[in-house]
């Protein structure tokens, strides 16, 4: 196989028993290789003039790039909010890359259908009204760009603007949040909203949640013609979720558009049901959510709901001669940023089938547990502080005072260890250590292990 012509293609007898040797190899390393791997480094390499085949890459990779990745598809690696990828996922993602459609339209494949499907499925399982369509992402960040997007664009029509073709030099709006992910803000200035031009809602005490009688006297104040109030459910750090019945009543009163970014903790819902935490999110007119994260599909793959699929038509609708077929459905690519796009739902498809709705409910239950039993541990040891109780799946602590390491310090000599991955974060302006378990594979013991680390620091 050293050249990209056709008479070169029968080789999947080859790359299928490579990959069979390169999947019992990283299972096994799973359980000894470090975490993570931050002195990370790859050798400097020209450009190749002659082709120097697949088993060139083969050993390159296997010597030099697979040992320096990190073990974040395993069960000890907590940064973040990372999803592992689980056993039926992958085997789908093998599937997509395969078959490499591209779920621009539909018109000559099932893929869009199947898209359509897993979209209704996620809604389904979160018990969300039929009224939400949506799109898959590249993740969260994505899904709340298209957020920003339709708001503004909703907000502009009510203007008689269609900013989709007109800009928004003529907008009237404001938007509220009180503590929105990086992601969001990110969004806001993507979509030419403005990273900082949002009024800030102030928090309850001790929380990440939105003040919503603040949140009320804001909007009885604000004079623009079009507002959007930026909701969570969950925060990244605290878990706080907004009171999301309140906020949706406030934003009916005042014509504004509600998103909320569920990223990962709309899966809360499958625990305590509709009623719950994220009670209210089905009031929202659009909603982000990620599946890399806690549905435990490969990378990248989140979902952007809304009820308003016509002003999201409206913002992503490409239009050239070329790309014009009989499908009576909006085709995806007028949906989302890409026009190309990956069969990233079958992943999501595959996974709802095989694990159903039981399946994905006690996944997140377990992870759950293992938070809380890190979090109690912690909450009994004189050496660490736990700054804020657990709720859901992240927990939130630091070196106490007694002991004699700095946070940060900790969090360094933890990571540089090799047996577990966390990640820094910030509580109420105080440097912590965010542990968060969403991953299928992470067992008690892996829990047990990093107690045996902590102990091990502490003393
Ligand atoms: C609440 C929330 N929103 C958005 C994001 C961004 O997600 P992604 O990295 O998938 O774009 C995250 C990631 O942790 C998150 O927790």
């Amino acid at each position: 196989m050293h050249a990209l012509t056709p008479r070169q293609l029968p080789a999947y007898e080859q790359l299928l028993a490579a990959l069979e040797q390169e999947c019992y190899a990283f299972r096994e390393s799973l359980g000894t290789r470090r975490v993570s791997n931050p002195e990370s480094c790859l050798q400097a390499r020209e450009l190749v003039e002659q082709p120097a085949g697949f088993e060139v890459f083969r050993q390159v990779f296997s010597t030099e790039i697979a040992p320096q990745l990190s073990a974040s598809n395993g069960g000890r690696y907590w940064g973040f909010v990372t999803g592992g990828a689980n056993p039926v996922a992958t085997y789908a993602d093998w599937l997509v890359t395969l078959y490499n459609q591209n779920v621009s339209k539909g018109g000559d494949s099932i893929a869009s259908q199947v898209e359509r499907q897993a979209i209704k499925w996620i809604t389904e399982l979160f018990e969300l009204p039929a009224a939400y369509e949506g799109v898959m992402t590249t993740g969260a960040t994505a899904a709340n760009v298209l957020g920003a997007m339709t708001a503004r664009q909703e907000v502009g029509l009510k203007q008689g603007v269609d900013v989709a073709k007109a800009g928004c030099k003529a907008l009237d709006y404001t938007v509220f949040a009180a503590t929105p992910h990086a992601s969001m803000v990110k969004a806001l200035g993507l979509a030419g909203l403005g990273q900082e031009s949002w009024v800030q809602i102030a928090c309850e005490s001790n929380s990440e949640a939105m003040d919503t009688t603040d949140l009320a006297n804001k909007l009885n104040e604000c004079h623009s013609q079009g507002k959007i109030v930026i909701a969570s459910a969950a925060t990244v750090t605290g878990t706080d979720f907004d009171d999301l019945v309140r906020v949706a009543q406030l934003c009916r009163k005042h014509q504004a558009w509600l998103h909320v970014d569920g990223a990962f903790g709309i899966f809360e819902r499958l625990l305590t049901g509709s009623q719950g935490k994220t009670q209210g999110i089905e009031l929202a007119d659009s909603i982000t959510l990620d599946c890399h994260k806690w549905l435990n599909v490969p990378y990248d793959c989140g979902v952007f709901l809304t009820r308003h699929p016509h002003s999201l038509f409206a913002t992503c609708n490409a239009d050239a001669p070329y790309l014009v077929n009989d499908e009576t459905e909006q085709p995806f690519m007028s949906l989302g940023i890409e026009n190309s796009r990956r069969f990233r739902a079958l992943p999501v498809w595959a996974t709802l089938l095989a694990y159903g709705k039981q399946g994905i409910k006690s996944q997140i239950q377990r992870n759950v547990d293992q938070a809380n039993v890190l979090a109690s541990w912690l909450n009994n040891s004189p050496a660490y502080e736990l700054d804020k109780p657990c709720e859901l799946n992240v927990v939130v602590f630091s070196a106490s005072d007694k002991n004699k390491l700095d946070t940060h310090d900790l969090l360094a000599q933890l990571n540089e260890a090799g047996q577990v991955f966390m990640t820094p974060g910030v509580w109420q302006g105080k440097a912590v250590i965010r542990c968060a378990f969403s991953n299928w594979c992470t067992e008690m013991k892996d829990v047990e292990l990093a107690i045996a680390e902590l102990s091990r620091l502490a003393s």
